[in-house]
């Protein structure tokens, strides 16, 4: 095989085999790996390379603690107020998309569809960080607007498959930019620095249910229209 076809089947089967880890081994990741993602993230590309994203690694105690507070927090039922506001619904294949990967995630805890309280108790585990031993909080400046998020986008997706290709497991969390004031509080960041989204990281626990079903793709017809 030439070094252009490993390449090629190297990046497909990590595309291809990497998956949104939802409940995690307490087990730490080494700081070397850690500084290995880091430093490959930042291989990220951003417009005229501004490289904007600002995260903030948070593990061990500070994390037991924005744990507790978050899922306090949500469990109270505190509306989200996010810095990026959420979708308010969704719309045809979108919502139908969405639908399919709800079902999926509550099937393979045999949640039912009219078990409300279940999925909720599930749902709230995003604030626990699914007992991930690390969090990536992924924050931009506020007068970027838009272009910096896109960024921050392209950023996590480079932390994710990094950290895929060097065994470790990631899920990006838009539910912990739920309540941004309560982080900064903790993290005492100005309200300037927005929260983009958490990328919780470690090692899934491979026998659960939960980190065992895998989603699909729309058909590349679906997404994109040539035009010749
Ligand atoms: C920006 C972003 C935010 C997400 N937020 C959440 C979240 O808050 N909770 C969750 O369980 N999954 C979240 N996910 C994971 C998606 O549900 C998941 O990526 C999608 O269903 C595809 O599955 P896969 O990652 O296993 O390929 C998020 C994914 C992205 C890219």
């Amino acid at each position: 095989m030439s070094e252009q076809q490993i390449d090629a089947a190297t990046l497909e089967r990590l595309l291809r085999t990497r998956f949104s880890a939802r409940k995690f081994q307490p087990r730490a990741v080494p700081r070397a790996t850690l500084d290995q993602i880091l430093q490959l993230a930042q291989r990220t590309p951003s417009w005229c390379n501004i490289q904007p994203w600002q995260v903030v690694l948070v593990s061990g105690e500070p994390l037991n603690e924005l744990r507790e507070r978050m899922w306090q927090h949500a469990r109270g039922g505190a509306p989200a107020s996010p810095d990026f506001p959420f979708p308010p619904n969704y719309t045809a294949s979108h919502r139908d998309r969405r639908k399919v990967c709800g079902l999926q995630l509550y099937q393979s805890l045999g949640i039912g569809k009219e078990d409300r309280a279940a999925a909720a108790e599930q749902s709230l585990e995003n604030f626990r960080m699914f007992g991930a031993p690390h969090l990536a909080l992924i924050f931009v400046d506020d007068y970027l607007g838009f272009y910096g998020a896109l960024d921050c986008g392209l950023y996590a997706m480079t932390l994710m498959l990094a950290a895929h290709s060097l065994g470790v497991d990631t899920i990006a969390q838009a539910s912990l930019a739920s309540y941004p004031e309560l982080v900064r509080q903790q993290l005492e960041l100005p309200p300037s620095r927005k929260l983009v989204c958490g990328i919780a990281i470690g090692y899934a626990e491979r026998e659960h249910p939960i980190n065992n079903y895998r989603t699909e793709r729309a058909a590349v017809v679906e997404a994109v229209q040539f035009v010749e």
